[in-house]
């Protein structure tokens, strides 16, 4: 038998007795506390679009068949008195005649509701668990790769940092697009998720959408926004920016967070700005940002990591990688030696060796390799309008491969928020090129081609039903700029 009922335990006691004794009476359950808050019930409900009353007569029965394995006896002393409605003198006197006084019928029946009330609270306890998992992945993108690739070392240097021993309190991930910024912030995420570094960890995608569903670019002002409405005070938006600051700096005090600003590159206000001012409100927080430009660290101290291409042994295992999930043969019986060239001509760039792996599908790799020896090879020392340059040329070689079909869905794929966890679902995508004529089967082969190339991603925790797919954020900019011809 389990500890003495905690004064908490008394109340739920006494409100699953409630529930039991009226539980044929559906009006009543379905106005009940318990039906609306004290256990939070609706979270246990198997199926939430069932009637309050119809749910809570399935949750008890469900938690009654539990009972049953536990102890028989109660399990039967319930059903009978509830379920079957019989009263205390029939039981006494009749189905259980002679085995109990009515007083200590009364007590067997309390000890039998008491562990009914504990199977509903371990039931609780777990929701609330679940939900509070699901609270901490708090808009954390997937993981848009399958292994990081030789990224251990400076992954194991973030978490260090983030400990909260550690006097650091921002970390700045800088550098070229596409160049595994991104994956690398949720790694380190979800490895300090896994250690429990953080209460909870705040993802805030520069590229984002708010509330009313427009895009928006972020400022300081709409971060302390989303921190807020991703803490459960949606009433920030409201608020007075002098109130704002001080909700999140009380808020950032209470919970030790991690907030991620990934693509700061893209936000209205300038980069730096918005971490001079977010700084002095961490409290007890910590930041990671990502950005395609250099953080400064001259007013705040950054942990700066200057992202580079993976060095040649950890880009030839990447191709091996994107070679066995994608199904490209040419990849999987290349030498070393013509890997070894890939990697040095895309400077070890994740993004670039990705869409080189695609046009492996279509083209010879001597074709390839010798397109690519017409363009400098990416290094750290290029400047942004060669870098981009070099993305374009590599990104125009997959375009050409595109089919007609591809190439609209490509452009309308564009018009989605770009990167992890945005997009859109395939009804979505089928939705804005149906003007095109473009049919559903020509649809889904345009998406598999678009993914083949890796001009499009798959968000890997897609479900059956509900698959998204979105463009990197190099790429949306590349399909833009080519539409606009800046990039002739
Ligand atoms: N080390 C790595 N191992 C495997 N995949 C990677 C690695 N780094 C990046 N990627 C993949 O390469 C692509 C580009 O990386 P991403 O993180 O989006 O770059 P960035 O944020 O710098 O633009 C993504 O699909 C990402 O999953
Ligand atoms: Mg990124």
């Amino acid at each position: 038998m389990a500890a003495k009922p905690t004064h908490s335990m008394h109340k739920n006691i006494d409100e699953v007795h409630t529930l039991l004794r009226n539980i044929k009476k559906p009006q009543i359950l379905a106005a009940s506390v318990w039906a609306t808050s004290c256990l939070n019930t609706k979270k246990l409900f198997s199926d939430p679009s069932l009637q309050t009353s119809t749910a809570l007569q399935e949750l008890l029965s469900e938690s009654l068949e539990q009972l049953k394995n536990v102890n028989p006896e109660y399990a039967d002393i319930l059903f009978k008195r509830f379920w079957e409605q019989k009263t205390v003198d029939e039981l006494i006197y009749g189905i259980y005649r002679g085995r109990w006084s009515k007083r200590n019928f009364f007590n067997v029946q309390k000890k039998a509701i008491y562990q009914l009330t504990e199977i509903l609270v371990q039931q609780e306890n777990f929701c609330l668990q679940q939900e509070q998992q699901s609270l901490l992945a708090l808009g954390i993108p997937h993981k848009s790769y399958k292994n990081l690739v030789g990224r251990s070392k400076i992954v194991q240097q973030l978490v260090t940092v983030l400990q909260p021993s550690n006097h650091q309190r921002v970390i700045g991930i800088d550098g070229m697009g596409g160049i595994g910024k991104t994956a690398l912030a949720i790694e380190v995420t979800e490895q300090c998720l896994q250690t429990g570094i953080f209460d909870i960890v705040i993802w805030i995608n520069a590229f984002r959408n708010d509330n009313r569903n427009a895009e928006i670019s972020l400022s300081f002002e709409s971060v302390l926004d989303a921190i807020g409405n991703q803490l459960g005070k949606a009433s920030v938006f409201t608020m007075p920016l002098i109130e704002k600051k001080n909700l999140i700096q009380t808020l950032l005090t209470q919970k030790n967070a991690l907030i991620v600003l990934d693509n700061l590159e893209t936000a209205a206000e300038y980069q730096n700005i918005i971490i001079r001012k977010l700084h002095p409100l961490l409290g007890n927080s910590k930041l990671l940002c990502t950005s395609r430009h250099r953080f400064d660290d001259f007013e705040v101290s950054i942990f700066n990591v200057n992202l580079t291409g993976l060095p040649s042994d950890s880009a030839i295992a990447f191709l091996r990688q994107e070679g066995e999930e994608k199904g490209i043969g040419r990849i999987k019986n290349a030498p070393v030696d013509a890997l070894r060239e890939i990697a040095v001509s895309t400077g070890g760039s994740p993004l670039a060796m990705k869409l080189v792996s695609g046009q492996l599908l279509r083209l010879p790799l001597e074709v390839i390799l010798d397109t690519l020896k017409h363009i400098p090879s990416l290094n750290t020392k290029m400047n942004e309008n060669e870098y981009l340059r070099f993305y374009k040329h590599i990104f125009q070689t997959s375009v050409k491969l595109l089919s007609t079909n591809s190439e609209s869905v490509l452009i309308a794929m564009s018009h989605f928020p770009p990167g992890e966890g945005k997009g859109g679902t395939f009804s979505m995508i089928q939705a804005t090129v149906e003007p095109l004529k473009i049919r559903r089967n020509e649809l889904t082969n345009a998406i598999n081609e678009l993914w083949q190339l890796s001009l499009l991603e798959i968000d890997r925790a897609s479900t059956l039903r509900d698959v998204r797919y979105y463009l990197h954020v190099l790429t949306q900019y590349m399909v833009h700029a080519d539409m606009l011809h800046l990039l002739k």
